[in-house]
C-alpha cells in the first residue's frame, strides 16, 4: 500500500469520526443556530488529538493547497456568449457529512444550472487561498472572517457583466450566511450588479437558504433578486439526479 493510500485510509477514518460524529454534528448545529450572531463563539470538540495530527500532516500532503473547484482563473468563463451567468464559491477538502470531496456540493450544483441554462460561469477563488482542508478548522477560520467582517480577496477578474441580464449567485452556507469571499464579490461589483436579475442559491447542513435573498437585496438594493433555492449539500453529493430534477423545476419557474 502506497502512502497516500494509507494516508486516504486514515482520512477517511478521521471523517468518520469528525464529519459524522458528535463533534461536527455539534458545529454545524451552532453554525445554523448563529445565524448573524456575530458574537456566538465556535465550540469545535477536537476529534482525537492522534488523528487529528495525523489529519494536519495528511493536509500538508494532500494537495491541500487547492481545495477551491477551479483549475485558474482563466477557465472561469465559459463560451461568453450566454446572457446568463452562474458565480459561486465552493470548497473541497473535507466536507461536513460528505467526507473529503473532489467537487464542492455547491459546484455540483452550479454545473446543473449550467448545464440547463447554457449559462457562462465564474468561479469565486481566493486570492491566497488560506482556508483549512480539515472541516473543523475550516469552521473555525470561517467564524473569525465572520466576526470580523472580512473580505477575503478573490483571484482573476470577473468577467464583463454588463452582458448578463441575469445571474445567478450561490454559495454554502457558512455560519448562517454568505462566506464572507462572496460580500467582496457584492461590493467590489455593485455597480455592474445594478439593475441585474440576481438568482441565489445555496447548499447547506440544515440551514437551506439562510436569508441569502434578504441579504443579497441588502448587499445589493439596485439589483432585483429572484426566488432562490437551497440544495442540501450531502443530496448534491450523494443523490445528484434528486438535485437535477429540483434544479430543472426551480428553474422552469423561473422562465427557463
Ligand atoms: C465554515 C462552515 C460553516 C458552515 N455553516 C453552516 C450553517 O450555518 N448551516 C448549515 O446548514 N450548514 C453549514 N455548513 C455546511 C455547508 O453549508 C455545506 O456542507 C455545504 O454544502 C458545503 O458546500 P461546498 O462543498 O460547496 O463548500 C458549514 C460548513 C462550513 C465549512
Amino acid at each position: 500500500m502506497n502512502k497516500k493510500v494509507v494516508i486516504g485510509l486514515i482520512m477517511t477514518g478521521m471523517l468518520m469520526f469528525a464529519g459524522c460524529g458528535q463533534s461536527g454534528t455539534d458545529t454545524v448545529r451552532e453554525a445554523s443556530q448563529a445565524g448573524n450572531d456575530q458574537q456566538t463563539e465556535t465550540a469545535v470538540d477536537s476529534p482525537d488529538t492522534a488523528l487529528a495530527q495525523s489529519g494536519e500532516a495528511i493536509a500538508e500532503d494532500a494537495q491541500a493547497a487547492d481545495t477551491g473547484n477551479g483549475e485558474g482563473v482563466d477557465v472561469n468563463v465559459n463560451g461568453g456568449s450566454s446572457d446568463t451567468l452562474v458565480v459561486y464559491f465552493s470548497r473541497t477538502g473535507e466536507q461536513y457529512e460528505v467526507g473529503v470531496i473532489d467537487k464542492g456540493n455547491t459546484a455540483i450544483v452550479a454545473d446543473m444550472i449550467v448545464e440547463q441554462t447554457g449559462a457562462d460561469v465564474f468561479e469565486i477563488l481566493p486570492q491566497e487561498d488560506y482556508y483549512p482542508y480539515t472541516y473543523d478548522e475550516l469552521t473555525d477560520v470561517a467564524k473569525k472572517e465572520q466576526n470580523d467582517n472580512a473580505r477575503p480577496a478573490y483571484a482573476g477578474e470577473v468577467p464583463d457583466l454588463s452582458q448578463y441580464s441575469t445571474i445567478f449567485i450561490g454559495a454554502p452556507v457558512w455560519w448562517g450566511d454568505w462566506p464572507m469571499i462572496m460580500y467582496t464579490f457584492f461590493e467590489e461589483n455593485a455597480d455592474a450588479l445594478s439593475g441585474k436579475n440576481l438568482i441565489p442559491f445555496s447548499t447547506h447542513a440544515g440551514s437551506g437558504l439562510s436569508g441569502f435573498d434578504q441579504k443579497l437585496s441588502e448587499a445589493c438594493p439596485n439589483s432585483t433578486v429572484g426566488t432562490g433555492l437551497a440544495i442540501a449539500g450531502t443530496d448534491a453529493q450523494n443523490d445528484p439526479e434528486k438535485v437535477r430534477q429540483s434544479v430543472g423545476e426551480w428553474l422552469s419557474e423561473l422562465g427557463y
